[in-house]
């Protein structure tokens, strides 16, 4: 039934604990994952979690007919509810209504799921030769594609995508590289970034253990979602939407998104507009057991933040809090 059968939910029992940690301080039973993509966490919290209900985004249309099924299928339609919108729209849906202190967890899975990578046609990847989109939401017509963004902008800023986004060093070659052939033929498809990619490389360098595309496609993905502005905008705005006891857990896949996560989470304790708690000094990382099942987890770094009522007693309630989880 599903395309999306053989999903791996990263650090799902670290997650389910941090999430089930926030329903016991708060005594809610409402959750959001702002990431539906395979349903994996959601479904799993679901089913930890009795009596709960889960609110769950995604903006993507394959994930959202999905998902669909997947609720009927496993008899859900109370439990688990399905909210079509980028999630940078949640916070306004919370207002409109009235979810003010009401979650007891708030879960982000962020970037994109083995599905978008693994459908050649959505053109996340370079395994293939094939339409050069990317968007998450390739219904919405508003958003260029990755072949729009190559073939409208200008060179200094093609490079300097790759470079804040990829942090890839040839960023200025692939960029005039990309500029030169768009001169000839209009840019469609992947085969042609990683062919130019490919061939900016130095011959000693193109095989090795990453390729040299690898960088260039994470920069475009990136800037035609424009993730990192929307996980930058979301984040503070979550705080009142989590009940006292609350968590806000965030898995991030690589340093750009991480380091956003960090401050962030520094900010709102610092500001103290709603009293919060770090649980993650550091973040916390797949086990060695997860990694031999999914490679992927390799890069995951989860970080959990806690609302409470008031500042006094935290460090208590923060030794206890690490040592559940
Ligand atoms: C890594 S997958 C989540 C996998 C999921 N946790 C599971 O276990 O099945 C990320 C999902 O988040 C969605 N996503 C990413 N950014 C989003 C955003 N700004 N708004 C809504 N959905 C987003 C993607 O479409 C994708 O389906």
């Amino acid at each position: 039934m599903s395309e999306y059968l053989g999903h791996f939910s990263v650090m799902l029992s670290e997650c389910l604990d941090a999430l089930e940690l926030g329903a016991r301080a708060s005594g809610s039973m409402v959750f959001a994952d702002l990431t539906f993509g395979a349903g994996g966490h959601t479904f799993a919290l679901s089913d930890r979690v009795s009596g709960s209900t889960v609110f769950s985004t995604d903006q993507d249309p394959d994930a959202l007919r999905n998902g669909e099924k997947m609720i009927l299928a496993r008899g859900k339609s109370e439990a688990v509810r399905l909210l079509p919108m980028n999630f940078q729209d949640f916070p306004d849906w919370c207002e409109r209504h009235q979810m003010h202190g009401k979650f007891a967890g708030i879960l982000m899975d962020l970037g994109v799921s083995s599905h978008q990578f693994d459908k050649m046609e959505r053109g996340f990847s370079f395994r293939a030769d094939a339409p050069l989109d990317m968007r998450m939401n390739y219904e919405d017509r508003s958003t260029g594609t990755a072949a729009d963004l190559l073939n409208e902008l200008p060179e200094k800023e093609i490079a300097d995508i790759l470079f804040a986004y990829g942090e890839e060093r040839l960023s200025r070659k692939i960029a005039a590289r990309i500029v030169e052939l768009r001169q000839r033929e209009k840019i469609a498809t992947t085969g042609q970034i990683e062919d130019i990619c490919f061939h900016a490389y130095p011959p000693k360098d193109r095989h090795g253990k990453t390729h040299p595309a690898t960088r260039t496609f994470q920069a475009l993905r990136i800037a035609v979602n424009a993730e990192l502005t929307v996980l930058e905008n979301t984040l503070p705005k979550l705080l009142p939407f989590l009940s006292d006891g609350g968590v806000l857990a965030v898995i991030s896949f690589h340093s750009l998104e991480d380091r956003i996560v960090k401050h962030t989470f520094k900010e709102i304790v610092e500001k103290k507009d709603f009293p919060a708690i770090i649980l993650t000094k550091k973040p916390l990382t797949a086990t060695e057991e997860e990694l031999s099942q999914n490679s992927r987890s390799r890069s995951a770094k989860l970080r959990l933040l806690q609302r409470v009522s008031q500042l006094g007693g935290v460090d208590g309630v923060k030794k206890k809090r690490h040592s559940e989880i």
